[in-house]
């Protein structure tokens, strides 16, 4: 019986690769703000603003009705803001934190009863080195992904009992369209990591079922 991966932000990029590369092995469920509507075999894609609770209650009903259970939730959705302290406004800082803070917890909310009633699941928190450590000019994305692993640290540890695994990893630069808008020709001199390589790191916590492994870096200079 193949298991059920939800890509929570996955029409570009990073998620929208893992979809591609996971749909073999596992069925998959994505979701975005400009996802296209698809159902077809073992997948499904969904409209869903993850900033907003009734959006993320429709996709993981959707993946219910579909799949009939939730065994991992990688959470991907971002936005990479990256400026001086001085020069952040209010509704940039809003908007990071809605995504990649609150989203996250309200789609935590959303799973985690469903994963403590099947005693099973693992959620993965797509972070970045920056999760760990500043860099100038991140210091914003930066706070906010080192509030994602702290959530991240918090669900293992009310959850374990349940048969529920947490693991945030934390990836240097990745080759990505984003990136290249962001970086230009600065980009291949920062040694950026492969989307093939993103996809091995999640095959690999994929395969070791029942494993705590609870962060992983790959990549990056720390
Ligand atoms: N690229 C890097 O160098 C790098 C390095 C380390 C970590 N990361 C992390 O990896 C993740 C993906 O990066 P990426 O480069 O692939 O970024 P990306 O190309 O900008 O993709 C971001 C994804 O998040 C989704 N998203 C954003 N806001 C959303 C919202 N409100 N609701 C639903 N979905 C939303 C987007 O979908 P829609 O636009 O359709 O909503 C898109 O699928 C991010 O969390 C980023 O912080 C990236």
């Amino acid at each position: 019986m193949k298991k059920v991966v939800l890509i929570a932000g996955g029409t570009r990029g990073i998620g929208k690769y893992l979809a591609k590369g996971l749909r073999e092995d596992f069925l998959v469920g994505v979701c975005g703000r400009t996802a296209k509507r698809e159902d077809s075999d073992g997948f499904f894609a969904r409209k869903c603003d993850l900033t907003k609770r009734r959006d993320i209650r429709a996709f993981v009903s959707t993946a219910l009705d579909k799949f009939l259970r939730l065994d991992t939730v990688i959470y991907n959705a971002g936005l990479m803001l990256y400026d001086d302290l001085l020069c952040v406004n209010e509704s940039d800082l809003d908007a990071t934190y809605k995504v990649i803070v609150k989203g996250y917890l309200f789609l935590c909310q959303e799973i985690l009863p469903i994963m403590r009633k099947q005693r099973a699941g693992h959620i993965i928190n797509i972070s970045s080195t920056r999760g760990i450590t500043a860099a100038a000019g991140k210091g914003v994305y930066s706070a906010m992904k080192r509030a994602a692993t702290s959530l991240t640290d918090s669900v293992r540890l009310e959850n374990a009992i349940y048969g529920i695994r947490a693991t945030s990893v934390h990836f240097g630069v990745v080759d990505t369209e984003s990136s290249r808008e962001k970086y230009g020709d600065d980009l291949q001199k920062m040694n950026p990591i492969s989307l093939e390589c993103v996809l091995k790191t999640i095959k690999f916590l994929l395969s070791v079922e029942g494993e705590r492994v609870t962060s992983l870096i790959v990549g990056g200079r720390l």
